[in-house]
This record gives C-alpha cells, sequence and structure tokens, in this order.
C-alpha cells in the first residue's frame, strides 16, 4: 500500500461493489476441491473467457491451479450456506452437498445453482497475492431463480427494478433453461 491507504480502507470500499456468489470448484489426486468466490469476471466473448482471482494462500489454490479444467458455480438465493460452507478452512467442504449428477460433466457441479460453466484452464497469471485463473467455457447450463449477492461482507437477495434491459416487454426477455 503507498501513502496513507490501508488494507482496511481497501476492503472497506471493495465491500460496496455487490457481486454475486460462485463456488469454484475441481477435481485433484484427493478428491473434489471448491472455494467461495465473488472475484469472478466474463472476460472475453471471442473465445469465451471468464477469470477468477484465488489468494495465494487459499488452500484450495494448488489444487485449482493445476486443474486442467474448473467448474463455476453461480449460487442461487438460497445457497448462502453452500457460501459459508466452501469458505471455511478445515471442513470436508462438500459434505452433505448434492452434485449434479447429469451429463457427465468434466468437473464436480452443484446441485441448484442458477449457472455451471465448465472451463477449460487458459492462462494463469499472478497478480500481487492472488492468482488470476482465465478458463475457456466450454459448456454451459442456466436455469431459472433468483441470485445470492454479495455486499458490505453480507449475503442477501437481488430486487429487480423493471424489465431486463435491452428488452421492449418482458415476454421479450431471454428465456433461461440448459444450455
Ligand atoms: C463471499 C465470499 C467471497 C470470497 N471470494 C473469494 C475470492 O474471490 N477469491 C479467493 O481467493 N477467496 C475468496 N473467498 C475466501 C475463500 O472462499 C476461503 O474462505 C479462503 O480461501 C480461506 O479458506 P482456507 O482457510 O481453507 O484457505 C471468499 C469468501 C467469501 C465468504
Amino acid at each position: 500500500m503507498s501513502g496513507s491507504f490501508t488494507s482496511a480502507q481497501f476492503r472497506e470500499a471493495l465491500s460496496h461493489f455487490a457481486s454475486g456468489v460462485t463456488i469454484i470448484t475441481a477435481r485433484s489426486e484427493a478428491g473434489p476441491v471448491g472455494f467461495t468466490a465473488s472475484a469472478f469476471s466474463s472476460v472475453s466473448l471471442a473465445p469465451p473467457l471468464v477469470l477468477v482471482c484465488v489468494a495465494h494462500t487459499a488452500s484450495a489454490h494448488d489444487a485449482v491451479v493445476a486443474a486442467e479444467r474448473f467448474g463455476v458455480n453461480v449460487l442461487a438465493e438460497r445457497q448462502g450456506w453452500l457460501a459459508e460452507q466452501f469458505a471455511k478452512h478445515g471442513i470436508d467442504r462438500f459434505e452433505g452437498v448434492a452434485l449434479h449428477e447429469a451429463g457427465g460433466a468434466s468437473v464436480p457441479l452443484l446441485e441448484g445453482a442458477l449457472v455451471h460453466l465448465e472451463c477449460r484452464r487458459h492462462t494463469l497469471h499472478t497478480a500481487g497475492d492472488h492468482t488470476i485463473l482465465i478458463g475457456e467455457v466450454e459448456r454451459s447450463a442456466t436455469w431459472p431463480g433468483r441470485p445470492l449477492v454479495h455486499y458490505t461482507r453480507k449475503l442477501g437477495a437481488f430486487v429487480a427494478q423493471g424489465a431486463p434491459r435491452g428488452a421492449a416487454s418482458a415476454e421479450e426477455a431471454p428465456k433461461n433453461g440448459e444450455g
């Protein structure tokens, strides 16, 4: 940190950016691994790239960045307990978690998520104390529902205002479904 700008001020400022909540999953020799991540973003449309920032200190870091493929599970409003469980240290994060078995997925995918992305590792970049893991999306599925939102260190709900952006009417809104 330069000058008088502190880590606490940085965290406080960033906590005011509302985001969705994902669980990043992968397979490893020791079994499935995963962690809760809000530092997720789309990167490119062609090719279809996404990124997730993984703390170097995260217990899941080495397994996730070493995996050829990783999964992105975008959590639904009622999955706050999963966000908590996949952020806890030293437990079996997959205990009591229903996996989505349909379709022979290449990575562990969580039942009840709003979106599944199956990604192949594209590139890794070191940035400060995190690794930026970029993946190319090979497969996706979406389901209707409401998202879990993270804001000011709390988990909560999303309240829509009016019709979807760019849609002339609700009937023209994009449809959800397995894709
Ligand atoms: C809402 C939320 C969002 C998080 N986002 C990230 C993230 O984007 N990247 C990351 O490395 N850790 C993130 N974490 C922290 C990890 O989920 C996890 O708690 C951390 O890796 C500590 O686990 P460990 O002690 O087993 O290493 C987030 C945690 C929560 C609760």
